[in-house]
């Protein structure tokens, strides 16, 4: 876990395309333009927050940090002001294939809690999978972060997850603090409205403040290596993941009570 101050948060989700890396790259963006720390973890083999920030998967990465214990500071690259990241590296799909025990899943608890000085935020962007790199991710925070489209598939699958965490957390003894994150959100549309409705009925108190709407800028803005601060400062994207970093600093989420 983090030292005091500081917050170790992963974008997590085993559903793909529900904007895990793009909340990834913005929020870390956004935290390092409001002046703070950041370190970036590229858990997932695709190489996607590595390359959205124009850096390269296949650099050396957290495979060695988690196959050979080098440590953490010594495979971050500069990415941006107060943004370093760590990209996965060409073993990183191995790891799921990993021998051994129990110690397996807290490889990159270890990794990251070696960091000093400690960052004032680490963001890690998860795989889209439930193996033994989500598990790393979960025992190395201390907030998960579930980004959710709006369809009702989206709820079921969320529900499930939501399940299998606090299984997994109780079988080792952690707790993290868990948020919803409504991504793609149109709310011009009947569905999406009622599914954030039931968002926050079923998970009072959990989903956090601002739903980031579709957006094709956040679309585009990979393709030039750019965040989208860099590349449409003025977009409705921009203004969410701004809002956004500013819910997770100050754990601002919709209160049951006041909504009722
Ligand atoms: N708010 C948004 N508005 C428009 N497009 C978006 C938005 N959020 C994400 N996208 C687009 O949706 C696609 C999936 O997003 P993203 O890659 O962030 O999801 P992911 O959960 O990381 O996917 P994976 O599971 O494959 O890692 C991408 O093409 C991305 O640019
Ligand atoms: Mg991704």
């Amino acid at each position: 876990m983090s030292a005091a101050g500081s917050r170790v948060t992963c974008f997590l989700n085993q559903k793909g395309g529900v904007g895990k890396t793009t909340s990834s790259v913005n929020v870390a963006h956004a935290l390092a333009r409001a002046g703070r720390d950041v370190v970036g973890i590229d858990l997932d083999p695709q190489g996607h927050f590595a390359a959205s920030l124009g850096l390269e998967g296949l650099d050396p990465g957290l495979d060695d940090v988690l196959f050979d214990q080098v440590p953490l500071a010594e495979r971050l690259q500069p990415a941006r002001e107060r943004v370093r990241l760590v990209p996965p590296g060409p073993r990183l799909p191995e790891v799921e294939q990993m021998a051994g025990g129990r110690e397996r899943g807290w490889l990159l608890q270890r990794a990251v809690a070696g960091l000093d000085p400690f960052p004032d935020y680490v963001v890690i962007d998860c795989p889209p999978s439930s193996g033994l790199l989500a598990i790393n991710a979960l025992l190395a925070t201390d907030e998960v972060v579930m980004p959710v489209s709006c369809d009702y598939l989206a709820l079921e699958g969320l529900a499930g997850l939501m399940r299998t965490l606090m299984r997994v957390e109780r079988g080792l003894g952690i707790h993290t603090r868990k948020c919803v994150l409504v991504t793609r959100y149109n709310g011009q549309r009947r569905l999406p409205k009622e599914v954030l409705g039931k968002l926050k009925e079923y998970f009072p108190g959990q989903v956090l403040k601002t739903a980031v709407r579709d957006n094709v800028a956040l679309a585009e803005a990979p393709g030039f290596g750019q965040t989208i601060f860099e590349y449409r400062p003025e977009s409705n994207g921009a203004k969410d993941y701004r809002a956004l970093a500013e819910d997770l600093e100050q754990h601002r989420v919709f209160e049951p009570a006041a909504e009722a």
